[in-house]
């Protein structure tokens, strides 16, 4: 199909229910906080923001969300309807902001892509943006909790220390999704390791391996006491735990994760039953977990289901709140 029958304009009212749309069908309405109707009608109120669209006979293939703060330009909500995507039409769309932009006299334009959608960043790249070493950081105004957790930016964290001390009946459980296979990672490189830490813990603040050198991270790793296990659904990763009887007899579930995009499948609990079928398997008297108010909510109650019981409760401050914070990301 030619392109060049597509033709670019600027938003209209009658456009909100196609748009709206096409954001979900593109993945981009995860974040529960995101209203998209409301962040339309917002962006127009303004006055310094527009909607581009493309459309071809009639229907809407694309858009894109510009806008200027008074210093730097902006660009949110690019996305491409699924059937057409690969044709140029993100770069034709990414283009015509960028000229807008320019025509206004903004010398840089800036983008957020969200850290579970790493695929974007290359077509950015092909377009000629590059990735900042910068950190970004954000603050709610309005009192909403911060993305992924429970937690609000000034309150303490709250960790729950969790033990069984009895073998339970496990449940045979068997994911729904096809094609998964979980396999102990043996002498698990340190790069995969930190790639598995971040893509699983990055929504949850997970920041305390992210602290410790290469050696460092390679000496608890690779620890006989350690073992890391890796559950793939289609032949990509899709999530992780880690196993630690360093302080046998007790042994510690130190970390269990599904990656985002992975969440809702009903892998949580299988991945449990297998890491617990694997822990009892090694003797220990105690099985120890901590989850803490940064976590998915469901984990403390998914843990309690399969029969940990809490021990002790102990606040903490925030990742954002401490000096040494390696939060890269929000
Ligand atoms: C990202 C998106 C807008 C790209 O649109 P598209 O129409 O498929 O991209 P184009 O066909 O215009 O591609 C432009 C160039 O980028 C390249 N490209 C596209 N996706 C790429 C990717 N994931 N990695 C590397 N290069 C990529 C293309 O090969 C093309 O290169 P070329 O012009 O040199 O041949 C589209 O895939 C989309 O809507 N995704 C879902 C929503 C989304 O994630 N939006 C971004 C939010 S930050």
């Amino acid at each position: 199909m030619s392109i060049v029958a597509v033709k670019l304009r600027n938003y209209q009212p009658d456009d909100e229910a196609a748009v709206v749309e096409l954001w979900h069908s593109c993945g981009l309405m995860q974040n529960p906080l995101n209203d998209a109707r409301k962040d339309i009608a917002f962006c127009l109120a303004g006055g310094h923001g527009e909607i581009l669209i493309l459309e071809d006979e009639d229907k809407i293939v694309a858009t894109a969300m510009l806008g200027q703060d008074g210093h730097r330009g902006w660009i949110y909500y690019v996305a491409v309807a699924s059937g057409r995507q690969g044709e140029g039409l993100g770069r034709r769309i990414v283009t015509a902001a960028e000229d807008r932009l320019k025509a206004a006299g903004v010398p840089k334009l800036q983008l957020l892509v969200r850290g579970s959608n790493t695929r974007v960043v290359g077509f950015y790249q092909r377009l000629g943006y590059q990735v900042e070493p910068a950190a970004t950081m954000s603050r709610r105004l309005d009192g909403a909790p911060l993305p992924g957790g429970h937690q609000t930016n000034d309150e303490t964290v709250i960790v729950t220390y969790l033990e069984m001390r009895d073998r339970p009946s496990l449940p045979h459980l068997v994911p729904k999704i096809p094609r998964h296979a979980l396999m102990r990672a043996h002498d698990i490189s340190v790069a995969f390791y930190r790639y598995l830490y971040d893509a699983v813990g990055r929504p949850w603040y997970w920041t305390d391996r992210k602290k410790l050198s290469d050696p460092e991270l390679a000496e608890i790793i690779h620890a006989d006491a350690v073992e890391v296990y890796v559950l793939y659904v289609g032949g990509i990763p899709a999530g992780f735990y880690e196993l630690d009887a360093r302080d046998m007899p007790d042994m510690e579930l130190a970390y269990f994760g599904i990656m985002p995009e992975f969440i809702g499948h009903g892998l949580g609990p299988y991945l449990l039953s297998q890491a617990l079928e694997t822990m009892w398997q090694r003797d220990p008297e105690r099985v120890l977990v901590n989850t803490c108010t940064l976590d998915h909510p469901k984990a403390l109650p998914m843990y309690q289901r399969f029969g940990f019981r809490p021990y002790d409760r102990q606040e903490i401050p925030a990742p954002w709140q401490t000096a040494d914070n390696v939060l890269d990301f929000v």
